[in-house]
C-alpha cells in the first residue's frame, strides 16, 4: 500500500518538482499523479512545461490561468490592508500560495485524487503556506512533501530524474534561488548568502538600475475605488494589465528594489532581495489616500491591524479565522477611500505630491490660515483645559 492513491502535485517544471513525479511513484507508491502548473504571471511558455510533465511520468498535466484572480482576489485585498511583513516586503511570492493551494485542492476533489503534493523543502516558508492553505480548505486530503523528506543533493536529485528520462538542466544552473509571478521576483541563495555582499546587476529582471533611468520624471495619476486600484492617468483597466503596466512604468524609473534580512516563519533568518514595482507604489498610494479619507482613530488603529494581517499572509494564515475577522475590518474601512494620487518617480524613488477625492475629509475652510479660516480658536482653550488636566493635577502634586 503506498501513501495514496492518486496525487495532484503543484507543478513548476523544475528538475525538482518533475522529480517528484517518478519519485512518488516508485518510492512511496501512489498510482497516478496528476501535475498541476498555475500561470500566475510569471512570464514563462507553460506549454512546454505540460508537456514535460506528461514526459516526466504524469498521467494528467494542468495547466491553469489564474493571474486575474490573483490579482483581483489576493494582491488587492494586501493593498488595501498595506500589507507589509517586517514593514518592507509586500508578500509578492507569500499571496501566490494560498491561490495554488486552492488549485491544487479544487483539482484534487475534481479529479478524485486523496492527496496532494509540493515540491517545497523544510526550511522555507511556502511548506507552511501550502500545507495550512489545504488543511484549511479540504482537511481530508493528505498533503505530501517528497523534498522534505528524501535528503538528496542537487547532484542526487539530477542523477534520479536521469534514470527516469528526465533531463538534467541544460544551461549551467544559476546560483540564485528565484520565484517570480505577476506581482515580483524573490530572490536569494549563491551569492548573496553573505549579507554583506551587493547584489550584482544581473539578479534584477523587474527594475532598472538608476544609471540607466531615464533623465526626466514620470507622473503617475493612479485612481482608487473602495481602496482598489482602478485606471492609470484616467485610464481605467482591469487588473492584470494595470499591474503589468505600472510594473513597466515604476520598475523602468528603477523603483520597486529590496534588499533585506527576513524572520521566516521556522525560525531561520535569511537574506533575500526582492523586486516589486507596481505593488509597492500602489501601497504607498492607497496608504497616502486613506489619510485623506479615514477619520484618525480608523487610521491608526488599522495599523496594527496591517501589521498582523502581514504576519498571517506570511505565515501561511490566508484562509485561517482571524485573517478572515480582520479582512471583514479591512473591507469596511475602504468604503470610503475613493480618489486619485498623483505619484513622481524618478531616480529609484516614488513620492506622493498630490491627491484629490470626492469623500475626502480634509477639510480646507478648517486647515487653512487665511482669513476664511471656519475653525473657532476660542473652543481650543477649554478643550486644552480639559485634556491638560491630569497633567496639570499631577504637576501641582509633584513639584
Ligand atoms: N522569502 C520570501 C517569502 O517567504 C520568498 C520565498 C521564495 N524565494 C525564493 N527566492 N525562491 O515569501
Amino acid at each position: 500500500m503506498g501513501r495514496a492513491n492518486k496525487v495532484v502535485l503543484a507543478y513548476s517544471g523544475g528538475v525538482d518538482t518533475s522529480v517528484c513525479i517518478p519519485y512518488l511513484k516508485e518510492e512511496w507508491g501512489i498510482k497516478e499523479v496528476i501535475t498541476l502548473a498555475a500561470d500566475l504571471g510569471q512570464g514563462e511558455e507553460l506549454g512546454p512545461i505540460q508537456q514535460k510533465a506528461l514526459d516526466s511520468g504524469a498521467v494528467e498535466s494542468l495547466v491553469i490561468d489564474g493571474v486575474e484572480t490573483f490579482v483581483r482576489d489576493y494582491a488587492f485585498p494586501a493593498i488595501q490592508a498595506n500589507a507589509l511583513y517586517e514593514n518592507r516586503y509586500p508578500l509578492s511570492t507569500a499571496l501566490a500560495r494560498p491561490l495554488i493551494a486552492k488549485m491544487l485542492v479544487e483539482a484534487a476533489e475534481k479529479y478524485g485524487a486523496d492527496a496532494v503534493a509540493h515540491g517545497c523543502t523544510g526550511k522555507g516558508n511556502d511548506q507552511v503556506r501550502f500545507d495550512v492553505g489545504i488543511m484549511a480548505l479540504n482537511p481530508t486530503l493528505k498533503v505530501l512533501a517528497p523534498a522534505r523528506e528524501w535528503g538528496m543533493s542537487r547532484e542526487e536529485t539530477i542523477a534520479y530524474g536521469e534514470r527516469f528520462g528526465i533531463p538534467s538542466p541544460v544551461k549551467k544552473s544559476s546560483p540564485y534561488s528565484i520565484d517570480r509571478n505577476l506581482l515580483g521576483r524573490s530572490i536569494e541563495a549563491g551569492p548573496l548568502e553573505d549579507p554583506m555582499t551587493e547584489p550584482l546587476e544581473e539578479v534584477f529582471d523587474l527594475t532598472k538600475a538608476i544609471a540607466d533611468t531615464p533623465d526626466e520624471p514620470d507622473y503617475v495619476e493612479i485612481g482608487f475605488e473602495k481602496g482598489i486600484p482602478v485606471s492609470l492617468d484616467g485610464n481605467a483597466f482591469g487588473p492584470v494589465e494595470l499591474i503589468t503596466q505600472l510594473n513597466a512604468r515604476v520598475g523602468g524609473q528603477g523603483i520597486g528594489r529590496i534588499d533585506m534580512i527576513e524572520n521566516r516563519v521556522v525560525g531561520i533568518k535569511s537574506r533575500e532581495i526582492y523586486e516589486a514595482p507596481a505593488l509597492l507604489v500602489l501601497i504607498q498610494a492607497h496608504r497616502d489616500l486613506e489619510s485623506m479619507t479615514l477619520t484618525a482613530d480608523v487610521s491608526r488603529y488599522k495599523r496594527g491591524i496591517e501589521e498582523t494581517y502581514a504576519n498571517l499572509v506570511y505565515e501561511g494564515m490566508w484562509y485561517s479565522p482571524l485573517k478572515t475577522a480582520l479582512d471583514a475590518f479591512v473591507q469596511t474601512t475602504q468604503e470610503r477611500v475613493n480618489g486619485t494620487v498623483r505619484v513622481k518617480l524618478f531616480k529609484g524613488s516614488a513620492q506622493i505630491v498630490g491627491r484629490r477625492s470626492e469623500t475626502s475629509i480634509y477639510s480646507p475652510d478648517l486647515a487653512t490660515y487665511t482669513a476664511d479660516d471656519q475653525f473657532d480658536h476660542k473652543a481650543a482653550e477649554g478643550f486644552i483645559y480639559v485634556v491638560g488636566m491630569p497633567t496639570r493635577v499631577w504637576a501641582e502634586k509633584t513639584r
